[in-house]
């Protein structure tokens, strides 16, 4: 197992981030609630913790606040930003509450050797978040470096092995961040960086067979990032014993079954059952216009679907999922922390509950570039590995009004010309999605002699690094011509195409 760094959370918008520089640096690291008790983090033989920021003031009454026994566990303890404020505030110091948050750059000025700042400038440009201040540093620490702001940028109490930063490391705008982090890892905890994606699939592959034994798996692969990643994964863990479900919807894209067929069932050799259901959904649909109610049928259909084809399969223990770590991260209930208000809406629920199977999530311990990466060490094609993202309930919510088998038709014609220029022009992986949306409305064209009145389809293309905010992308206007042109020249029933350049929010990604 390989050495873990542990992140205590406090609400930080931040956390994650911090864990994910931890990983780069090839230490493996977790969040955990702030209220993690120190004995457990003992057992998990932790060789240090970091305290994260968050939005709270050491001074009010529900103020998380970290097991203190935690301070006695003789593993270094690094506190950032809120977690500075901690260190001091509990350790005896004294600080001052200030009403006023003050965000952004600053400078920092390194006045002190110490081991958190070996090898880095004196000075450098750094990410500040004032919140409370520290006026009085509690025994033993002394301060190493300053800002404009502040006397206390950064502190610590060698001897004991405590640091503290105002500023947060873990952010891009802070200059050689990493740098300090790894200081922190590698100088101060003793880690060694044994976090690699090789010891990563032998652990886990490892850990699918103990667990699994001679039993069956079943995994409901959807040609997603995640779940395609985890089917290989388990593939070359247990080989026949795991088999893939592939429900056919009816809203793929073009050739999509087809690709998947010929990947995992020629190309990988996995046991793979493609349902083809397009009938059954599509009968569902018809008529249906409500975006709430296409989703309900959908999301229940693909339960029977997926549920019956289990039942043919015979006897099988686990359901394997693509869970990745974001998903499970819980976010904690603190004030003004904005992930906590973020719900996850978009998963099929409720299959685990109804099917009464032992649940196996191989990825659940990884970041989306992990799994990336995963993938690519596993032999996934890029194709798979950087591909993007697609909505569960597939072109039914690029589809606005009625489903039909022609609408469909029109929609995946137009969407697979916007795939195949947005790829011919290199593209496609620099943006974040790129895709076809078809509107019920009917405009006025000419072709030839001819008066057209024909549907229209909308282009969105978007820009964004975890679809919560997103921008539309500035292309070429020669790609967008052609884009255009096409689509009108070569798929029946379009005679306009329209860009779509609202950002999220106020606007979604998808139109639904
Ligand atoms: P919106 O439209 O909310 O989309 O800005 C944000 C991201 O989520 C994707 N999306 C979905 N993914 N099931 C999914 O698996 C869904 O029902 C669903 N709806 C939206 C969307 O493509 C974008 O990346």
């Amino acid at each position: 197992m390989a050495e873990v760094v542990a992140v205590l959370d406090f609400g930080s918008q931040y956390t994650q981030v911090i864990a994910r520089r931890l990983r780069e640096c090839q230490v493996y690291s977790k969040v955990y609630p702030f209220f993690t008790t120190a004995e457990s983090l003992k057992e998990e033989g932790v060789k240090g913790i970091i305290l994260s920021g968050g939005p709270s003031s050491v001074f009010a009454e529900t103020a998380p606040k970290p097991d203190t026994a935690i301070f006695n566990l003789e593993v270094p303890v690094m506190g950032i930003c809120y977690g500075l404020q901690l260190l001091g505030f509990l350790l005896g110091g004294k600080a001052e509450h200030s009403e006023e948050r003050e965000y952004g750059k600053g400078t920092l000025t390194i006045t002190e050797d110490s081991p958190l700042f070996e090898g880095i400038n004196k000075t450098i440009r750094v990410w500040n978040s004032h919140g409370d201040k520290l006026t009085q540093l509690p025994e033993g620490f002394k301060p190493v470096a300053s800002t404009e702001n502040s006397a206390f940028a950064a502190i610590e109490n060698r001897e004991r092995n405590f640091y503290g930063l105002q500023f947060h490391p873990e952010v891009f705008h802070t200059e050689q961040g990493t740098d300090i982090i790894r200081n922190f890892v590698f100088s101060i905890c003793g880690c060694t960086g044994d976090w690699t994606m090789e010891s990563y699939i032998e652990s886990s592959i490892a850990a699918i067979h103990e667990r699994v034994g001679d039993k069956k798996v079943i995994l409901g692969l959807s040609g997603g990032v995640d779940s395609s990643v985890a089917a290989k994964l388990i593939h070359d863990a247990i080989g026949p014993q795991l088999t893939c479900v592939f429900v056919d919807n009816g809203l793929l894209r073009k050739k999509e079954r087809e690709a998947v067929e010929k990947l995992y069932g020629d190309h990988f050799q996995i046991n793979l059952v493609v349902a083809d259901s397009s009938e059954l959904f599509l009968g569902r649909l018809a008529g249906v216009t409500d975006p709430e109610q296409k989703r309900k049928i959908i999301g229940n259909t693909f339960i029977e679907v997926f549920e019956s084809e289990v039942d043919k399969i015979g006897e099988v223990d686990f359901l394997a999922q693509g869970t990745i770590y974001p998903d499970i991260i819980e976010s904690l209930p603190i004030d003004g922390n904005p992930a906590s208000l973020i719900k996850s809406h978009h998963n099929v629920g409720g299959l685990p509950e109804r099917m009464k199977l032992k649940i196996l999530e191989p990825l659940n311990q990884l970041f989306k570039d992990e799994v990336r990466l995963l993938g690519k060490s596993l032999g996934l094609p890029d194709n798979v590995v950087w591909r993007q993202p697609f909505p569960g309930p597939g072109l039914a919510v690029r589809i606005l009004g009625d489903i039909t088998a022609d609408n469909l038709k029109v929609l995946r014609g137009a969407d697979a010309i916007l795939l195949e220029e947005m790829k011919k022009a290199d593209m496609y992986y620099k943006v974040w999605q790129s895709f076809a949306v078809f509107l019920p409305v009917r405009t006025v064209g000419v072709m030839g002699d001819e008066r057209t009145y024909d549907n229209v389809i909308a282009l969105r293309i978007v820009e964004s690094v975890d679809a919560m905010t997103a921008d539309w992308a500035q292309l070429d206007h020669d790609l967008l011509a052609k884009i255009s042109n096409r689509i009108i020249n070569e798929v029946k029933g379009v005679n306009r195409v329209v860009l779509d350049i609202s950002s999220k929010p106020p606007s979604t990604i998808e139109w639904e």
